[in-house]
């Protein structure tokens, strides 16, 4: 039976309007950005979940605080006040704001990563991965098996596999190992959360071997809230509870604040470190901006101060994931095939086992996301050939993704059930043509970062 959900513990006081533009102006559209759902205009989609990241709505206080915004260039009253919230939630010795989470991973990566180092989590996020080879370094995805079943029920399928690691770190060797990572929620691997249990165990394992380990925390408040309910000990304990213990067996973390601190922008570098910490700040300096504001106004660390606590709250958070599960259970019900359990941000529909005449190269992602479009003016962004696909260095034979997926990112306080009711009936139409589908080709592709600005062409 379809979950439902608690009602929005929050009423609407300001509205944005959306259209949903006629089927033949979406043709035109969807041809005009070359079939690549990122070059399509936002005011020609009805709903958008290319991604949850900036895209939630602030709330009233955050709204208030930022005409409180302290503008000065140095110790700002907004840097003081969003040092007691990350203080008071993550307790670390010192933080910086940066302007994103990929800065935050930027400035982490170049004072820590050299040349040939290895960097382990579950799965690294594009931007970690990409920050980490930027410098020399190579991540290592070192998720548990079950990640890669998209049937698997299992609890906690972010958990690290404590084996695999333990492994990696004698064959790669302590040395060549300047920090450890694990991403909650995992993102890459469907926004599947980490248990307590697994957090402790590798944060022991890194300290075992003196590995400084840091959380990746882009949904950690989700994170903390599916630990509150499917981690046995945990029923009884508020989400800023359980994230101060999440952050205590680490040493630093890096954050994306658009995801849980309900940001536009914004993201924070927090560690223990003073040695690190000097030179995360002349970093900081040179590329971000002072360390009492990191490339951001005074304002944004005004409205991130309130949106960490907000992104804690025990009503949103409860009606945050069960929102994400409602509509999971909507394409459930009509058989189209996801990541199991739902992750907290994001639905991961599996577009490969529904579109199984279409071939990893003929990109059934891909197909599926602009067939949301034409049907629907929903957009949603592929994770699979069309962002992975890669030929071998050495034969030159191209490798697939396991998975071909379509991710739907649920922004925050942003979408009624109205509207998710509509996305799982246009969905369903989808589903039951979905054996008339053709898939695509590239006219355009570039060599890196791919999916960004490719253009594809119906095959017919
Ligand atoms: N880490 C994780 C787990 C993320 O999901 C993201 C962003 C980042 C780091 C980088 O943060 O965008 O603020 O620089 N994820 C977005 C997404 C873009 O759509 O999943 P950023």
């Amino acid at each position: 039976m379809t979950p439902n959900y608690p009602p929005e513990p929050f009423r609407i006081k300001v509205v944005e309007p959306i259209r949903l533009i006629p089927p033949a102006e979406r043709i035109k559209a969807i041809q005009t950005a070359g079939y690549n759902p990122f070059s399509l205009k936002a005011e020609d989609i009805f709903i958008d979940l290319l991604t949850d990241s900036g895209t939630g709505a602030m709330s009233q206080h955050q709204w208030a605080a930022i005409m409180e915004g302290d503008e000065s260039y140095a110790g700002a009253r907004s840097y003081f006040r969003l040092k007691d919230a990350v203080d008071d939630i993550f307790g670390f010795k010192h933080f910086v704001p940066t302007h994103q989470g990929r800065a935050a991973e930027n400035i982490l990566s170049a004072v820590l990563v050299k040349p040939g180092c290895s960097v382990p989590s579950n799965m690294h996020f594009d931007t970690t991965d990409a920050n980490i080879r930027a410098r020399g370094g190579r991540p290592a995805n070192l998720v548990i098996d079950e990640a890669f079943d998209p049937a698997n029920p299992h609890p906690f399928k972010g958990n690290m596999d404590l084996a695999k690691l333990k492994a990696f770190i004698e064959q790669i060797g302590v040395k060549n190992i300047p920090f450890g990572m694990i991403t909650v929620t995992n993102n890459a691997g469907g926004g599947q959360p980490v248990s307590m249990e697994n957090i402790k165990a590798v944060a022991a394992l890194y300290h075992a071997y003196g590995i400084p380990f840091y959380i990746d925390a882009a949904r950690y408040a989700e994170n903390a809230y599916f630990i509150k309910l499917r981690e046995p000990g945990f029923a009884d304990k508020t989400p800023i509870e359980i994230a101060r213990e999440m952050f205590s067996y680490a040493d630093g973390f890096c954050m994306s604040a658009k995801k849980d601190a309900i940001v536009n922008i914004g993201g924070l570098l927090a560690l223990n470190d003073e040695t690190a910490f000097r030179q995360v700040s002349n970093e900081l300096i040179l590329r971000e901006g002072f360390v009492s504001y990191g490339g951001l106004a005074g304002r944004d660390l005004d409205a991130m101060a309130v949106g960490l606590y907000e992104g804690l709250d025990e009503d949103y958070l409860a009606y945050r994931l069960s929102q994400t599960a409602y509509l999971a259970g909507l394409l459930r019900e009509q058989g189209i095939g996801l990541i199991e359990p739902p992750g907290g941000h994001a639905i991961y529909i599996d577009a490969g086992s529904l579109l199984p005449h279409i071939p990893h190269g003929e990109f059934p992602g891909q197909t599926l996301a602009v067939e949301m479009y034409l049907e629907g003016a929903i957009r949603a962004c592929e994770i699979g050939s069309v962002m992975f696909a890669h030929p071998d260095p050495d034969t030159g034979e191209m490798i697939f993704p396991r998975l071909e997926l379509v991710r739907l990112a649920i922004p925050r306080r942003v979408y009624t059930q109205s509207h998710l009711n509509y996305l799982a009936e246009t969905i369903g139409k989808i589903a039951r043509r979905a054996d008339q589908l053709r898939g695509y080709k590239f006219t355009y592709a570039p060599e890196l970062l791919r999916h960004f600005t490719a253009r594809f062409e119906p095959l017919k």
